[in-house]
């Protein structure tokens, strides 16, 4: 209970930081930034800027230059379900209980809004300049810039996304090519949001390696879990529409490995990451507590 209630304040928390963020509608490019706003406030749990703030809170971090990354980690995974739900890709018309974006503004606009957001990104993760204080400052946040967007490009996010599609056309795929999916198309935003919590905090670059070995596993977990929900939830609890996997001839850890052995991939993953985390010299028992609630969530 007290945890739920934790949970529920730190989430409203960090929606107050990155929602201060969000472009202006103003302008003939109102739409495209409308279209953004709507998706991006359409709700969602929040998982990366959290996972970032907790990971920057666990590693001392005193908050200073993680706000502007907090908005630009949940601008470029919006981005990434925009453009994952168009007829193209996963051909999904529910996100977050709501109408996804191509179904509301046609395909053409989700298509903009997708880019407008990862652009917008970028202006936003670069106010953090605005906010150094000292050289070590800036360096901390050009250091957190290459993690953002490498990770959330064609060596992670965008890469893992291409092979997902590629892997419909395919009856079987190699164990190795569901790995570098599941890294890739999910893992890879997630090892950024908590290895720039922890860069951002100063912290040396092995407590850093430590960080992203927990978040890759925290990560695969999470696509597990995702995979295990789109066969075992309800379109109203997940506000997306289950059987999408098996609609677009996904191979998924699910499909390939059945339900059982899915659930205790995710056990087995997150407690390798909560090891981690707990044999660490600094604490954070929300964080902790955050990924346990991970394992059993059911949206
Ligand atoms: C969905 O991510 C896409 C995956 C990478 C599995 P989330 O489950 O974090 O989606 P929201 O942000 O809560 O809507
Ligand atoms: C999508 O994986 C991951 C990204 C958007 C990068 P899924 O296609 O399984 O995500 P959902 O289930 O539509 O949220
Ligand atoms: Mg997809
Ligand atoms: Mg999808
Ligand atoms: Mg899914």
């Amino acid at each position: 209970m007290y945890f739920d209630e934790e949970l529920k304040n730190r989430i409203e928390r960090t929606e107050q930081i990155i929602c201060g963020y969000l472009p202006k509608e103003e302008g003939y490019g109102n739409e495209v930034i409308e279209a953004m706003n709507y998706s991006f406030l359409a709700g969602g749990k929040r998982i990366r800027p959290l996972l970032m703030i907790e990971t920057h809170i666990l590693c001392g971090g005193n908050g200073q230059l993680v706000s502007p990354f907090m908005a630009a980690i949940e601008m470029i995974h919006t981005y990434s379900l925009i453009h994952d739900d168009l007829p193209e890709m996963d051909n999904d018309e529910l996100r977050r209980g709501k109408p996804t974006t191509w179904k509301k503004y046609g395909p053409a606009t989700a298509v903009l809004a997708g880019d407008g957001l990862l652009n917008y990104s970028m202006e936003t993760a670069g106010c953090a300049f605005e906010l150094a204080q000292t050289p070590e400052e800036y360096e901390l946040i050009s250091g957190a810039l290459r993690i953002l967007y490498h990770r959330s490009g064609i060596y992670g996010m965008i890469g893992g996304q291409c092979a997902d599609i590629a892997a419909e056309e395919m009856s079987e795929i190699p164990e190795e090519m569901l790995d570098y999916i599941h890294v890739n198309k999910t893992a890879a935003l997630i090892r950024a949001s908590m290895s720039i919590g922890a860069v951002l905090a100063g912290v040396r670059p092995k407590i850093v390696s430590d960080i992203d070995r927990a978040a890759k596993c925290i990560g695969l977990a999470f696509q597990i879990q995702d995979d295990i929900l789109d066969v075992t939830s309800n379109d109203a609890t997940l506000g997306k529409p289950v059987g999408s996997d098996a609609k677009n001839n996904k191979s998924t850890y699910v499909s390939i490995h059945g339900l059982e052995e899915s659930k205790e991939a995710v056990n087995k993953l997150s407690n390798e990451a909560l090891k981690i985390i707990r044999g660490m010299d600094s604490k954070n028992e929300f964080l902790e507590e955050l990924i346990e609630w991970m394992i059993n969530r059911d949206r």
